[in-house]
């Protein structure tokens, strides 16, 4: 099987970076460094939870190769991507001696991805990173693709920048210590990948639900790879989300306002699931989608133990404000990818509230 992923990004090829996903890949880092960027100092940002599982330990595989480095702890969380703790980050990465040809490594989910990644895009006007995500929701979205940033109080990664990696690290070993909640959080990305994009891999997620288990390491870096490659085509294509990357907000525009009516309690992936079958309602209501499909994709999700309703009770004036303040909505209609059929989706389909409405009654 084919393991690594080789990303082009235009303009030039300096911009292109791979992407290798390996179970036991995170031990073989210190000699892919060694050997890919020789001299170079690490500065190894990783959050309190990672640290301790594997941070420490890849600190001292550095050590035992010659490769000088310095390791910088956030708290573990979505606070934490916030302008004090990155002011604090970049304080002490220049008190650590970060110089232009450093090499910031971010060890972590998304929220390390992030806030490292951003850290990374403005010191001393952008210094090399590196991802090596450990949760399933970075391996197979937030690490690839080169958006980094932070959250503001008025809403979440609202300061950020497009930052590409100079390389991906992928290991599936390390999801077996990962929160079992983490895990399916994931798993609703990885089922959007494949309902947006790929029948074929839909149909594989759809026959093979029970091998998807954290510990199966092996079997997960098939799926990660999947996943990785679609995202990674579109992503050089479209880097800057003007067309074809919107697709991968399939799910996520009532996904985003079901998160924020719920004050950012319920998961990520959990909104995200509940999107994907409300817009997948919504597709079919306005004669786009079949029903057949609709339900394979709610039964797929529900097979991930992910859920597929609207929560009761749930504060329409909120969700519907959320829902017309999203970053990526330009008109008064909030506007929808929506599936065609599973494999293919529209992007920019506006819908009138009122139809979203009677669907959420
Ligand atoms: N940049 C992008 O394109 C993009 C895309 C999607 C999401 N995101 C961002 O990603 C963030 C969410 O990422 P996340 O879901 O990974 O959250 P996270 O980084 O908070 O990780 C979830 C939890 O799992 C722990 N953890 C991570 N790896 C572990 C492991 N191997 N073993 C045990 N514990 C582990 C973390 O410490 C944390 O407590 C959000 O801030 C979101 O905005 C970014
Ligand atoms: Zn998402």
């Amino acid at each position: 099987m084919k393991n690594k992923i080789a990303v082009h990004m235009r303009p030039g090829r300096h911009r292109s970076y791979d992407i290798l996903i390996k179970a036991g890949g995170l031990k073989t880092l210190p000699s892919i460094i060694r050997k890919k960027w020789p001299g170079r100092r690490i500065f190894l940002v990783t959050d309190t939870n990672v640290s301790r599982l594997y941070a420490k330990n890849l600190q001292h595989a550095f050590d035992d190769v010659g490769i000088d480095s310095a390791l910088f702890e956030v708290p573990a969380g979505e606070e934490t991507k916030s302008i004090d703790i990155y002011y604090a980050l970049i304080g002490a990465l220049l008190e650590s001696g970060i110089k232009r040809n450093s090499l910031v490594i971010a060890l972590g989910g998304g929220v390390v991805g992030d806030l490292a990644g951003f850290a990374a895009a403005t010191v001393l006007r952008g210094v090399e990173f590196i991802q090596v995500p450990t949760s399933l929701l970075a391996q197979v979205d937030s690490s690839v693709g080169g958006k980094v940033g932070i959250d503001h109080d008025a809403g979440k990664n609202l300061i950020g920048a497009f930052h590409q990696p100079s390389f991906v690290l992928i290991d599936p070993t390390v999801l077996r210590t990962l929160p079992v909640m983490e895990f399916r959080n994931g798993l609703a990305e990885v089922v959007k990948i494949a309902a947006a994009l790929d029948a074929d891999f839909f149909r594989f997620l759809e026959r093979n639900t029970s091998r998807i288990t954290r510990t199966n390491a092996r079997f997960l870096a098939r799926v990660i790879c999947r996943a990785v490659s679609l995202k990674a085509a579109v992503v050089e294509k479209d880097e800057r989300e003007s067309g074809l990357r919107k697709s991968l907000n399939l799910g996520h525009t009532i996904g985003h306002a079901i998160e924020a009516t719920s004050d950012f309690t319920m998961k990520h992936g959990e909104a995200v699931s509940i999107g994907l079958v409300a817009e997948s309602q919504l597709a079919v209501a306005a004669g786009l989608l079949a029903v057949d499909d609709y339900l394979r994709l709610s039964r797929l999700l529900v097979q991930c133990n992910l859920p597929a309703k609207v929560p009761s009770g749930i504060n329409e004036k909120r969700f519907f404000r959320s829902l017309s303040v999203d970053k990526k909505n330009t008109g008064s209609e909030p506007s929808f990818v929506l599936l065609r059929r599973i494999g293919v989706s529209l992007i920019g389909v506006r819908l009138p509230l009122p139809r979203i409405q009677a669907l959420l009654r």
